[in-house]
């Protein structure tokens, strides 16, 4: 190059240089940003520490935490993004995301998988041209746990318009409610089938949807059951064993509706997962019996009741506390004779329990096999068979029954024999004794509710530690949480639910997996929002959920329930895929990419399909009818609208949107 050439090379650089400017990322504002986990940090870690990867320190930068999405807006004058990224050191070696980069919809930069402790990987990439740049940090496929992760030195350089964040994916979906208005003519919902122990205490209330009032009939119900039949409550004792299948008649001004009900007086309960509401996610510590009578209230109000759900579940904090210096969780433990009291915003459980029931719902409580539970109240530990039998002179019909603070090594001075039969399979099967230790509580409980006259559905809540799904049933469970703590998330509600694949050999009627509770509506574990889930989201949350043949418990206030989020729990074809009679969950079928397909067998001989696409943009995802074991010629129904959409010879295909879901009927 000749010098003259060479000056003008440095002044066109200068000139350039002169125009150029650079903004760091965490100084774009996060308004919109979606993360897992707790809220982006600006030059800190998520946990609000300095950034730090791999052993190197960093004074500029954004902290987040998987799965997290931003989206800025480089108008087409940006140059270039440089950063060094890493998960950040607070987590020590635990941790693995990926960070990737998507400029105008096309991936431009992947991490590979990063893990704690990993230095921080250097990026750049050239921004030229692009007018969005999505910046996302996904949980590696393995769950969000400990999943800190840090955009180092994130700097973007720009030559015109300063780079903006955009508003994200929530903003961006509209609020669309799919499940067509409930007709004003009746209709029976809900389970067809029901499970009873031999004079125990049977509530049953037939769900019928349509303009009240409505006038119920029932035939065929076996001696010692009686209808009410303004309100359709079939209550009484039954003391033979056997099978009856009652028609059920629901009638109002506009037409008639008929149903049938099979009952079955034997040793199973819980023969369709459970579905109801529980305190835990809308209101944490702060439940009270006020709360709890309100939510009863508006499961009727609400007309929820006329499509199935059922229970009114109390999470934690109805027990006195261990040191809270709040007097309404104060109060002795105990009575004298070890009898379990109630903290005083419980004044009158029975009351409460017998309010409950009145309307025709049922009633949960929860428990701990430690000496506390995991908000710090009051557990059953040592005091397992008192501790049932309050539950069941209250009246309850469902205990959650936690893990926390529970020890294998605790001595108990149990007095009443407890039938260690199921423990005595399970040693002579083999199993070590760790995992001896983890289910021994179960057992001991389960053994303190048998002895109760009266049914009382188990659900186990350890996380799903020692792959409780494959003893749970053994060890008396009707159903067993199989993950740690749902949050209102992508990263955790995904997660969670495509996580569950495999689980589905070991669910069938009586004994359910839990993925945990729900949350859409507004939820906040005591600081009440709208879910942070988008629509799309919430609708494959409800699609999988009911696929998996999980436990259904509503998370959020009953009482704020708007339109769209009814639409999500009142669409009783799609219920009616989670209450199946035959009871064989979903697993996934196929899966390319980010787009997969999950299907399950029905009763009626039909296949219930969800086509879900978890990538980032609208996909097309298929299923065929090779895939699903079937030949020939089938229907297709869309159960979220609830309209036929035809025949079809070889299979199904069809837009989903990001992070959706289309739910079908091949029949
Ligand atoms: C655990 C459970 C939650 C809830 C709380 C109560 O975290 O997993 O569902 O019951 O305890 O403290």
């Amino acid at each position: 190059m000749n010098r003259y050439l060479s000056f003008l090379c440095l002044v066109a650089a200068g000139a350039f240089a002169a125009n150029a400017e650079t903004i760091s990322i965490a100084e774009l504002g996060f308004g919109d940003m979606m993360q897992g986990y707790g809220q982006p940090q600006r030059d800190h870690s998520v946990d609000k520490a300095k950034l730090s990867v791999g052993g190197e320190q960093f004074e500029h930068g954004l902290g987040t935490h998987a799965e997290s999405s931003m989206q800025i807006d480089l108008h087409g004058t940006a140059d270039r993004f440089t950063a060094k990224v890493g998960v950040d050191g607070e987590v020590h070696e635990r941790g693995s995301v990926e960070f990737i980069m998507v400029a105008d919809g096309k991936e431009v930069w992947r991490s590979g998988v990063m893990k704690g402790k990993q230095p921080a990987k250097a990026v750049d990439v050239s921004l030229k041209d692009v007018k969005q740049l999505d910046l996302e940090v996904t949980d590696a496929g393995d769950g969000i746990d400990f999943d800190h992760a840090d955009w180092c030195d994130a700097k973007i350089e720009f030559h015109a318009q300063k780079p903006s964040t955009t508003p994200g994916a929530v903003q961006k979906e509209e609020y669309i409610r799919l499940t067509p208005p409930t007709p004003r003519e009746p209709r029976i919902n809900g389970a067809q089938i029901t499970g009873v122990r031999p004079g125990h205490p049977f509530l049953f209330k037939i769900a019928a949807s349509g303009e009240k009032p409505i006038q119920f009939a029932a035939s065929g119900l076996p001696d010692g059951l009686h209808l009410d039949e303004n309100s359709g409550i079939i209550s009484g004792t039954v003391s033979a064993r056997g099978e009856h299948v009652a028609s059920l008649r629901a009638k109002n001004s506009l037409g008639t509706a008929r149903g049938e009900l099979k009952i079955v007086v034997g040793d199973k309960i819980a023969l369709t997962p459970p579905m109801g509401w529980n305190s835990w996610n809308c209101f944490a510590a702060a439940v009270t019996a006020d709360r709890v009578k309100s939510a009863a209230d508006a499961m009727v109000k609400s007309g929820l009741i006329d499509h199935g759900w059922q229970y009114i579940n109390i999470d934690d904090f109805w027990e006195c506390h261990r040191d809270s210096k709040d007097p309404t969780l104060q109060g002795p433990h105990r009575d004298a004779d070890g009898k379990i009291l109630t903290n005083p915003r419980f004044k009158d459980m029975k009351g409460l329990v017998d309010y409950i029931h009145g309307l025709g719902l049922k009633a949960g409580l929860y428990s701990s096999p430690g000496p506390w539970t995991c908000g710090g109240c009051v557990a059953s530990f040592d005091h397992e068979e008192l501790d049932a039998a309050q539950y069941a002179e209250w009246g309850f019909d469902y205990l959650k029954y936690d893990w926390c603070s529970y020890n294998p090594s605790l001595e108990s001075k149990r007095t009443r024999p407890v039938d260690f039969s199921p423990m005595k399979k399970f040693e002579s099967a083999g199993k070590p004794k760790g995992l001896l230790d983890q289910i021994r509580p179960y057992v001991v409980m389960r053994s303190a509710l048998n002895h109760q006259n009266r049914d009382i559905l188990f659900s186990f809540c350890q996380y799903g530690m020692g792959n409780v799904w494959e003893w749970g049933e053994e060890a008396g469970g009707n159903c067993w949480r199989t993950t740690g703590d749902i949050t209102d998330t992508w990263g955790s509600m995904a997660g969670i639910g495509f996580g569950q694949n495999g689980h589905e050999k070991f669910a069938g009627p009586g004994h359910w997996n839990d993925p945990d509770m729900l949350v859409v509506g507004k939820v906040g574990w005591g600081n009440l929002h709208p879910t942070k889930l988008t629509p799309s989201e919430q609708y494959t949350h409800i699609s999988l959920w009911c696929l998996l043949s999980s436990a259904l418990l509503i998370g959020c206030d009953m009482t704020q329930l708007d339109d769209f989020t009814l639409g999500l729990l009142e669409n009783d074809e799609v219920i009616a895929v989670n209450q199946d009679p035959l009871g064989r969950p979903a697993g996934r079928i196929s899966q390319n990419g980010s787009v997969e397909v999950w299907a399950r067998d029905l009763a009626d001989g039909s296949k219930a399909v969800g086509l879900f696409n978890r990538g980032r943009k609208a996909s097309e995802v298929k299923v065929s009818w090779t895939e699903l074991g079937l030949t020939g010629k089938h229907s297709v129904r869309d159960l979220w609208r609830q309209r036929d959409i035809g025949d079809s010879s070889d299979g199904y295909a069809a837009e989903v949107a990001r992070h959706g879901v289309v739910l079908i009927r091949v029949k």
